[in-house]
């Protein structure tokens, strides 16, 4: 793919601005992790970089010098471009349905959550503004990447609107269960949304699994560990969770103002144990959960209560929103209680302090902590706990929540859970008895030093570019309007059509039965027998077949190749195939499954024997499969039958009986005289088709997959309705023709 440029999305880009003491725009930096992690990145490639400025700024002509000026500074100063957002829409999208709902949605804290109708259009239309601005910038060629769960809308409306680029969605927040997610009542249009990217990165295995489980119980799609094949395109799924930049905190904990403070602190808590908190006050952070665990070590050790000191960092976070000012009294409540308890006139066991605090202080007090206290009740990744390890010159011990994603890349760390005060509060003690773990300690400083976020940035970007380059640019969509195909189309005299019934010709119904052909279909394959020979090659028996198709000039293959019948012709007899390992062996075992798996049933064909579970509870069903599968692998070994996994299906047929065997057939009759194949199916039997045809040689091939761009065809549509109305206009190029 051409190296094209970096478009970077993100709600708060690495500079805003404000008004200086003359009323001019002026430009301030407010780098975070991921401008840090993008540094490098942005020294070898041309960059962009999409954020809200930061400011409201009047609508129309009132706000135009301004937004003008705001333009210029943020380019000057780091090559950011505004989108410029009004107040009420930023509210209702930032504080409402972001922080308001997602938040706690995604932190698995649902009873939080509340959703708000204006609230959720504020959130489309401001993802719709930032996908303009993207659009108005985005060139072919270049990687989009959007960040975080306030823009998951983002890479859906950027696909429609067909830019040429890659795009990248990271998640810098969990992802919930599919109980929790699916009580969100937007469910299907954020996951939409997200699944628009070519590449999901999320910081944990956890997420991903229960992002997959959400796709399969919200969406119906089952997906590969790492790839969900949609209609229309697949999205790749990655576990990479961020870093920090380890050499930038040490040189901050190498500075004057962090050795002066370091200093200060030693003095001041001279010959007591330190225990540091470093938050943003964000009721995810287990605050209150820390709070509770540290007076419970002050109760039950009354010998170290002069002896230890808790300093807690927590800075003022998203102070508009009510449950964040609830947190703020619940804390300070909590902070008084310990005091008021256990202060004495020489020495206050909790520093508290409610404010940010500039970073280079801050590593002067993740130097002097002994221990470090992370008790989140449930984080994305959590960035203290590694600048933790980063800043200190000796090793320390780091107690986390099993609920942060960190805690699945620090080995060294201390596991706890922070909903159980009585157990912190005994490892807290423990930590503060004994020395660090050395060899705890490398391990961490191990992971923090090889996966720091300029690593992190790269991976990603290469994983979307190589994803990108693999499913975007391999299968082309089957669009008859293209002059190629067209033209492929026009010129064959004697075309042979293949084509597939379920899925592909009438969309899937729940029972086998229903999927009756509507008149309209019946009459559009009525004229494509009449305009070249035509084939249904299905799985269906040949009396289903007949009975619904049996008078439109159709050959049929039926139950995946048992037999043919030419057009106009009958069925030959063939030998009755033998079906005692099929009565005697799977019958029992898919019986079993059928009693087992509610939903599910039994299809009993002249060759074959299926089992369906199209109905059944998706996920159940899927692993149900699975099971099956690899059951009748087992008891199928050295007979002459084999499973097939279909679509909601597996069929245990005879090996004489595969699509590709009857493609291979109906070449060789009418392979002569034809000049153009053109063959369509949607699932994995129809593979075996277009693998055949792929073998044969034939000069004028065209395969097309319904409903999936995985694929060893050369083309895809979305759904059988695309399909068929790609056969009506093939009808109508070769009808004209005629005329
Ligand atoms: P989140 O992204 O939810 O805020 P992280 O732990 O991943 O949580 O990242 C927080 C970042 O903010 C870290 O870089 C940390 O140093 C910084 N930070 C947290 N609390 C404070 C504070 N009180 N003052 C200054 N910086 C803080
Ligand atoms: C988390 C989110 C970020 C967000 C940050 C601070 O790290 O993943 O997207 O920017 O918290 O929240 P704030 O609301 O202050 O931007």
């Amino acid at each position: 793919m051409p190296n094209g440029k970096l478009i970077v999305v993100s709600v708060r880009p690495p500079v805003s601005v404000h008004r200086d003491g003359d009323g001019r725009w002026e430009a301030k930096p407010s780098p975070g992790g991921l401008a840090t992690a993008l540094r490098g990145v942005s020294e070898r490639r041309s960059f962009t970089w999409l954020g809200w400025p930061g400011v409201y700024v009047a609508e129309g002509n009132d706000g135009l010098a301004d937004r003008d000026e705001i333009r210029e500074r943020l380019a000057d100063a780091g090559g950011v471009v505004p989108v410029f957002i009004d107040q009420s829409d930023f509210e209702g999208f930032y504080e409402g349905f972001s922080n308001g709902l997602l938040w706690p949605l995604f932190h698995s804290l649902p009873e939080r959550a509340v959703y708000d109708r204006e609230q959720w259009k504020a959130y489309q239309r401001v993802n719709r503004l930032f996908a303009d601005a993207v659009a108005e910038v985005a060139e072919p060629g270049d990687v989009v990447w959007v960040h975080d769960y306030q823009l998951a809308l983002v890479p859906l409306l950027l696909r429609r609107r067909g830019l040429q680029c890659a795009i990248g969605f990271f998640l810098h927040i969990p992802f919930p269960s599919s109980d929790a997610y699916r009580t969100l009542p937007v469910r299907e249009a954020l996951l939409e949304g997200m699944l628009g990217a070519d590449l999901l990165g999320f910081h944990s295995y956890e997420y991903v699994s229960h992002f997959r489980s959400s796709c399969l119980r919200v969406l119906g799609l089952e997906s590969e560990p790492e790839t969900i094949y949609m209609p229309m395109h697949a999205a790749r799924l990655n576990v990479l969770p961020i870093g920090i930049e380890p050499g930038e905190l040490e040189a901050l904990a190498e500075s004057e103002a962090a050795a002066l403070e370091f200093d200060r602190l030693r003095e001041r808590f001279e010959g007591r144990k330190v225990i540091a908190g470093v938050d943003r006050l964000d009721y995810t952070k287990g605050i209150p959960q820390k709070l509770l665990a540290f007076e419970e070590l002050l109760a039950t050790h009354p010998e170290l209560r002069e002896q230890v000191v808790m300093v807690q960092v927590a800075s003022p976070s998203r102070t508009g929103v009510a449950e964040y000012q609830d947190l703020k009294r619940e804390v300070d409540e909590l902070v008084g209680r310990i005091n008021g308890k256990y202060a004495t006139t020489s020495h206050v066991p909790l520093v508290y302090i409610n404010q940010h605090v500039e970073r280079d202080r801050l590593t002067a007090l993740y130097r002097v902590a002994d221990v470090a206290l992370v008790t989140p009740v449930r984080d994305g990744m959590n960035l203290v706990s590694l600048e933790y390890i980063a800043a200190r010159t000796e090793p320390g011990t780091l107690i986390l929540s099993e609920f942060a994603g960190a805690a699945s890349c620090l080995a060294g760390a201390r596991l706890v859970n922070p909903h159980n005060p009585h157990r912190v509060a005994e490892i807290l003690a423990d930590a503060l008895a004994n020395p660090p773990s050395k060899i705890a300690f490398e391990q961490m400083v191990d992971f923090v030093y090889s996966n720091t976020s300029g690593v992190w940035a790269q991976r990603f970007l290469a994983r979307l570019e190589n994803t990108y380059e693999e499913l975007e640019l391999g299968v082309r969509h089957f669009d008859i309007d293209n002059p190629q195909i067209r033209d492929a189309i026009e010129g064959a005299q004697k075309p042979l059509l293949l084509l597939d019934y379920d899925g592909t010709i009438t969309p899937h119904a729940q029972v086998p039965e229903e999927a009756v052909p509507s008149e309209h279909a019946r009459d559009l394959l009525r004229k494509v027998a009449e305009l070249g020979v035509a084939y249904v090659v299905s799985g269906r028996p040949a009396v289903v077949l007949d009975e619904w198709l049996g008078d439109l000039g159709l050959g049929f293959v039926c139950e995946h190749g048992l037999n043919i019948k030419d057009p106009g012709g009958e069925w030959p007899e063939r030998e009755p195939i033998d079906r005692t390992v099929l009565d005697e062996v799977v019958r029992p075992l898919l019986h079993d499954f059928v009693e087992r798996t509610p939903g599910s049933k039994l299809e009993r064909k002249a060759a074959s024997l299926a089992w369906h579970y199209r109905a059944a509870d998706p996920k159940f069903g899927a692993w149900r499969a699975k099971e099956l599968h690899a059951l009748l692998d087992e008891r199928l070994t050295g007979q002459p039958f084999s499973v097939l996994v279909g679509s909601k299906v597996i069929e245990v047929r005879h090996n004489d009986m595969t699509k590709g065997r009857a493609a291979s057939e109906l070449l060789e009759r009418h392979g002569g005289t034809c000049d153009l194949v053109i063959a369509a199916g949607n699932d994995h039997t129809d593979e075996e088709m277009f693998d055949a045809l792929a073998r044969s040689g034939h000069h004028s091939v065209m395969t097309c997959r319904v409903g999936s761009r995985n694929t060893r065809g050369q083309f895809h549509v979305e759904s059988s309705a695309e399909f068929m109305s790609c056969l009506r206009r093939i009808v109508e190029i070769w009808s004209a023709r005629g005329a």
